[in-house]
């Protein structure tokens, strides 16, 4: 790999499998170390399986493997304290941060009027509030480092157009896409810049256990909606690490005049 991230740290949240250990790993294999966190531990509402202890340690062993360090810590990103802290073992054990990517998440797919009150306020509370806690728990760190920095914000192709039996997850990763355009503006004068990602299919644990299931479930109400999420591209879907190549660009200098922009890596379904 490069050498292009040499010197600097990332705060990444939902690092302990899927999209957040590819970051974790490219970031490192580009020469950061990372400060990785992860709630690693049961996740309300989801019809997959929930991320363990034991698959933080493996994404932790896999950045040592690269030759950068990590620090790991088991948190929900709902905690903002305990965000705060995470990033402040991390700071005091390399020195600085760099870049934020706040891609811990869920996805819930149920019609409308399946959604519970307490399903709406998960969804809402992990994918908007705990985003909104990552940005906090570390952009200040960013800022008084004075070099600048780079914020990821992972949405979602639903964040840019409707995925339908998903109005929670809809309403949370449009809500992540407005929160990093304005806080692309606040944060410019420090060059500090912001963007977003927005995936479409990626294979990870979260499309596993009964999802596949519950997706046909809920698209046999209304198969027309079906088309709404074809890809352009032969392969489908995209793999965990086609999205860490975004990321790990829009943390370089390579992407030094990149901010407020909604990159999409999605095989062209937010295209119709
Ligand atoms: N997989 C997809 O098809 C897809 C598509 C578009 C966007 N996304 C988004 O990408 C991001 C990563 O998803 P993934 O596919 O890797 O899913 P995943 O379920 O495989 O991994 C998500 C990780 O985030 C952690 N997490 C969830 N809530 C947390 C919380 N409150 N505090 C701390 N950690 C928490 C989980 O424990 C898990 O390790 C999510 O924001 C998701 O919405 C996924």
């Amino acid at each position: 790999m490069s050498g292009r991230l040499n010197g600097k740290v990332a705060f990444i949240t939902g690092a302990a499998r899927g999209q957040g250990r590819a970051h974790a790993v490219r970031l490192a294999s580009e020469g950061a170390d990372i400060i990785a966190v992860d709630l690693a531990g049961p996740l309300p509402q989801v019809q997959y399986e929930s991320a363990t202890p034991d698959d933080l340690a493996e994404t932790a062993r896999l950045v040592e493997q690269t030759g950068r360090g990590i620090v790991t810590a088991q948190t929900d990103t709902r905690d903002l304290d305990g965000l705060r802290k995470a990033v402040q073992e991390g700071v005091e054990t390399f020195g600085r941060l760099d870049a934020i990517v706040a891609n811990a998440g869920i996805c819930v797919p149920e019609t409308w009027d399946e959604i519970t009150p307490e399903s709406f306020r998960d969804v809402m509370d992990i994918n908007v509030t705990g985003t909104w806690n990552t940005v906090v728990a570390g952009a200040q760190q960013i800022i008084d480092g004075g070099r600048g920095g780079s914020i990821v914000l992972i949405s979602s192709a639903a964040g840019l157009k409707p995925q339908p039996f998903m109005v929670h997850y809809t309403a949370s990763k449009h809500a992540v896409t407005g929160m990093a355009r304005a806080l692309a503006a606040e944060f410019g004068k420090h060059s500090v810049r912001v963007n977003s990602v927005h995936p479409g299919a990626v294979d990870t644990p979260m499309g596993g256990g009964d999802m596949v299931n519950g997706l046909r479930r809920v698209f046999a109400t209304n198969p027309q909606l079906t088309q709404m999420n074809a890809p352009f591209l032969p392969e489908g879907h995209a793999e965990p690490e086609d999205i860490a190549a975004t990321v790990s660009w829009l943390i370089s200098d390579d992407a030094r005049f990149v901010t407020g922009a909604q990159i999409a890596v999605d095989l062209g379904s937010t295209q119709y």
